[in-house]
C-alpha cells in the first residue's frame, strides 16, 4: 500500500519505491510536514516549539505556532508570515483564512485536473485526499498527493470549493508547499531567453525569498519552471536532489524561502501577479499539477526519474511507440517564400535521402509573404498553391514522405482578414494602444468564441488533406492584458483561462485529427514544459541551432526532459562533410531532423545525410526511450559527453562532443558503470571490441582541439 495512514499516531505515510513522504495531523487541526526522503530510513519527528512573538492559538498552547511549524499547505494572514500558498479575499475583505483538517480519504486512480494537462494515471496508482475547512468563507480545501510507485514521484494539486453564501476571489494559488527541515542547500534554476533558454544556473541557497517565474503568459524561455534543490555536495552520482515541476504552459511562480528557524519553504503554482480568479457560491477551482521527486544518488537519478515519468505519465503514449519521424523542415531554407513546386523537389530528395517527412513551416497561408501579414487567415495562399492544399499535399506524398504543417493559432496581425473582422478577438486593454511583438497581437483564447472560430476555420481548411503532423508555434508573449470579453472583475482570469482555451484546442487537435502527431513550438523553447508535452510529441527545442549552443542547450534540457521531448535540427553544414558530421552526432542528443536547402546540397553531403539517417534509424529506440547517463557536462568542462542504454543494459549510444576552444589532450576516463563487467561488447560503428570491464573502468579519449568534432559509439553486447 503506497498510502499508509497511522490512526494512533495520526501520521500519513506516501510510499514510492525509493522515497518517503511523510506529514500528520497534530491536535487535531493542523497538517505538519514531516518527513521527505529516502525510504526507510529514520527520520527525526516534528518537535512543537516557540519563537518569540509568533501567534498561538491559547487552547493549544504557544508551542503551536503556524509560523514555526512545517506546513503542508500555507495560508496567507493567521500566523504565519512565511509566504502563503492560499489568499482568499471572502466577504469580509481581509485575504485572511483558517484552513482546519477535516477529513481524508485514500482511492485508486486519481482525480483530474479539470481543464488543464495532468499525469494519467490508471487503477494501480494511489491518491490520497484531505480535506481542509475555513468555517468563516465557509470554503472547502482539497489537497491531492497522487503517489506513482514506480517512478518515485509523488505529485501534488488542490481543488478549493466555495461551499459558502458569497463569492470569494482566490488571489494567490499555489499547488504545493513542501517545508522542509533545514537550509543547506544548492538552488538549481534554468534561466535564458530566447534561442539561449534553459541555461544551468546552481548557487547557494540564502535567507529570505528566492522565486522564479514567468509574467510572459506562457511558461517562458526566461525561466523555466523546473527547479531543483541538492544538497551542497550533490553531484551526478551523489548526494540528496529534489526536483520540483510544474505540468502548465502559462505563467507561473516558483518560491523558496529560507526562513526565521534555518527551514526552507518550496512552492510552485500560479502565483498572484498574474492570477486571480472568483468563485462564487458553489463553484469551485483546480489548481496545476505540481511534480515532485527526490534522489539519493544525485542528479543523475532525478532525472532520470523525471524522463520515466514524463514517458510514462505525461507524453501522448502513440508519441512513444514508434519511431519519431527524420523531418526535413522548410523554415531555414526558404523562410516565408514557399513555392509548390520546389517544396515537391524537396519531397522527392527527402525521399531519397530517407527522410520520413517534409514540414512546410511558416509562409503557406493568407497574404503571409514576411512576418507583418496574414497571421490568423488560415486557408493557403491559392499564388502559392494553384490546385490547391489538397492537391499539393498529394503531391508530396507521392514523392514518399509524408506531410507536416506550420501552424500559430493563438496570434494574428493586424494586417490580417481576421483581425479586420474582429479586432475585439485580441488581448486588449480598453484606452491602451495594444504592443505589437513580431508584429502580431495575441488571440483571446480566454474567449470561447474564438477557440471556436479556430477550430472551424482549420477544420475547413484541412478537410480532406491528410495531415500527419502540426507544428503548433507561438511567437510572442503577452502584455496589455485583457479580455473585451469579460467584465472589469474577472479581468485577472484572462491569463489562466488564455491557457484552458489553449488546452481545449489542443484537445480538439489530437481528436480530430488522432493519427497526427503535434510538435509544439514558442519561439523555439519557450513553451518547453510538462503542459505542452501533454499534447505534443516533441518540443522545437530552440531556434538556435548552432551545433556548440545546442550542446549546453540539450545537456540543460534533459536534466529535466527526456530526449523524446527534444526535436534537434541539422542546419545548413555549407558544403563542409566536417561540419555535417558534427551536427549530425550533436543532434543525436534527442529527435534528429533536417532544416537545410536540400536542392543546394552537393552529392556527397546528400550521400551522407542518407547514411547518417540509416545510422540514426539503427539506434533511434536507445534515444527515444533509453536512460540517460551524463558523465560530463558542458557548463563546467570544455567538453560533454553521455550515453543512453535500454532497459536490460544491452545496448550503449555513447557521445562526446568537443566545445570550440577545447585544450588538445586526452580525457579522463569516461567510466559507462551500467556496462555488464562479465560482457563483451562491440562498438556497431567501428567494429572495435571492449570488455564489459574495459568500459566500466573508462574510455580515455583523444581531445584535438580543433572543434567540430565528436566521437559516437554504439556498443552491443555480444551473445
Ligand atoms: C519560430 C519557430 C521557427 C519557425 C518560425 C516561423 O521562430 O521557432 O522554427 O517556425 O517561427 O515563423
Amino acid at each position: 500500500m503506497p498510502i499508509k495512514f497511522s490512526k494512533a499516531e495520526k501520521v500519513f505515510t506516501l510510499t514510492t519505491k525509493n522515497t518517503a513522504y511523510i506529514f500528520s495531523i497534530a491536535c487535531d487541526r493542523y497538517l505538519v510536514h514531516q518527513f521527505y526522503g529516502k525510504k526507510n530510513v529514520r527520520y527525526t519527528p516534528y518537535k512543537p516549539y516557540t519563537v518569540s512573538f509568533s501567534p498561538y492559538r491559547k487552547e493549544l498552547g504557544n508551542t503551536w505556532s503556524p509560523d514555526v511549524f512545517p506546513q503542508e499547505y500555507s495560508f496567507f494572514g493567521y500566523g504565519d508570515y512565511r509566504t502563503a500558498a492560499l489568499k482568499l479575499r471572502g466577504a469580509d475583505g481581509t485575504g485572511v483564512t483558517d484552513f482546519v483538517y477535516s477529513s481524508h480519504r485514500r482511492f485508486n486512480g486519481r482525480m483530474p485536473v479539470e481543464g488543464l494537462p495532468f499525469a494519467e494515471a490508471d487503477e494501480h496508482v494511489q491518491t490520497l485526499e484531505v480535506k481542509m475547512i475555513d468555517s468563516v468563507t465557509g470554503c472547502e480545501l482539497l489537497l491531492y498527493y497522487t503517489v506513482f510507485y514506480e517512478e518515485d514521484v509523488i505529485s501534488r494539486h488542490m481543488i478549493l470549493k466555495n461551499k459558502g453564501q458569497s463569492p470569494v476571489k482566490i488571489e494567490k494559488c499555489m499547488s504545493m508547499t513542501l517545508d522542509m527541515q533545514g537550509c543547506d542547500y544548492d538552488l538549481v534554476t534554468l534561466y535564458g531567453g530566447h534561442c539561449v533558454a534553459r541555461r544551468y544556473q546552481r548557487a547557494p541557497l540564502h535567507h529570505g525569498m528566492q522565486s522564479i517565474c514567468s509574467r510572459i503568459g506562457a511558461s517562458s524561455p526566461q525561466y523555466n519552471p523546473f527547479f531543483a534543490l541538492c544538497g551542497k555536495k550533490a553531484t551526478e552520482e551523489r548526494g540528496d536532489v529534489y526536483g520540483i515541476n510544474l505540468v502548465y504552459s502559462g505563467s507561473f511562480l516558483d518560491e523558496i524561502e529560507v526562513d526565521q528557524t534555518d527551514c526552507t519553504r518550496i512552492q510552485t503554482g500560479l502565483g498572484e501577479e498574474n492570477f486571480g480568479y472568483t468563485l462564487l457560491p458553489g463553484e469551485q477551482f483546480c489548481s496545476p499539477e505540481a511534480i515532485l521527486t527526490y534522489s539519493s544518488k544525485g542528479f543523475g537519478q532525478m532525472t532520470r526519474n523525471l524522463h520515466n515519468f514524463t514517458r510514462n505519465r505525461i507524453l501522448p503514449q502513440n508519441s512513444l511507440k514508434k519511431p519519431h519521424p527524420v523531418v526535413l523542415n522548410t523554415w531555414e531554407a526558404c523562410y516565408f517564400n514557399i513555392d509548390e513546386e520546389k517544396l515537391i523537389r524537396f519531397a522527392e530528395e527527402s525521399a531519397k535521402t530517407g527522410f520520413d517527412m517534409l514540414v512546410m513551416d511558416d509562409g503557406w497561408f493568407g497574404k503571409r509573404n514576411n512576418d507583418r501579414a496574414g497571421l490568423g487567415d488560415w486557408q493557403e495562399n491559392p499564388d502559392k498553391f494553384k490546385r490547391g492544399l489538397k492537391t499539393f499535399v498529394d503531391s508530396v506524398k507521392e514523392k514518399g514522405v509524408s506531410f507536416g504543417i506550420w501552424i500559430e493559432p493563438e496570434m494574428v496581425n493586424p494586417d490580417s482578414d481576421l483581425y479586420r473582422a474582429h479586432p475585439e478577438w485580441c488581448l486588449r486593454v480598453p484606452g491602451r494602444e495594444p504592443l505589437l511583438a513580431r508584429e502580431q497581437l495575441v488571440l483571446d483564447m480566454s474567449n470561447p468564441d474564438v477557440v471556436e472560430f479556430l477550430k472551424n476555420s482549420f477544420k475547413k481548411t484541412f478537410e480532406n488533406v491528410s495531415i500527419d503532423y502540426f507544428k503548433w508555434d507561438m511567437n510572442r508573449h503577452m502584455c496589455n492584458v485583457g479580455s473585451p470579453a469579460l467584465p472589469p472583475d474577472r479581468q485577472d482570469e484572462v491569463p489562466f483561462r488564455y491557457m484552458k482555451g489553449v488546452y481545449a484546442l489542443l484537445k480538439w487537435f489530437t481528436e480530430e485529427y488522432p493519427d497526427a502527431i503535434i510538435e509544439t513550438c514558442s519561439g523555439g523553447g519557450g513553451r518547453y514544459d510538462l503542459g505542452m508535452m501533454r499534447y505534443g510529441f516533441q518540443i522545437w527545442t530552440s531556434d538556435n541551432t548552432n551545433p556548440y549552443s545546442r550542446t549546453w542547450i540539450q545537456r540543460s534540457s534533459l536534466l529535466a526532459y527526456p530526449a523524446a521531448t527534444m526535436s534537434c535540427h541539422v542546419s545548413n553544414p555549407r558544403d563542409d562533410l566536417k561540419a555535417l558530421d558534427f551536427r549530425y552526432k550533436v543532434a543525436l542528443g534527442g529527435m534528429l531532423g533536417y532544416e537545410l536547402n536540400i536542392l543546394n546540397m552537393s552529392e556527397p553531403i546528400k550521400a551522407e545525410m542518407a547514411r547518417e539517417v540509416k545510422e540514426y534509424k539503427s539506434f533511434e529506440e536507445l534515444i527515444r526511450l533509453g536512460d540517460y547517463y551524463n558523465l560530463v557536462s558542458p557548463f563546467e568542462n570544455d567538453f560533454s559527453a553521455y550515453y543512453y542504454t535500454d532497459r536490460n543494459r544491452k545496448e550503449f549510444l555513447f557521445s562526446l562532443i568537443e566545445k570550440k576552444d577545447t585544450a588538445p589532450r586526452s580525457t579522463k576516463p569516461l567510466k559507462i558503470k551500467e556496462a555488464k563487467a562479465d560482457k563483451n561488447y562491440v562498438d556497431l560503428l567501428s567494429g572495435s571490441r571492449y570488455t564489459g570491464k574495459e568500459l566500466r573502468d573508462g574510455l580515455i579519449l583523444p581531445l584535438t582541439g580543433e572543434g567540430n568534432t565528436a566521437i559516437l559509439m554504439h556498443f552491443s553486447e555480444e551473445p
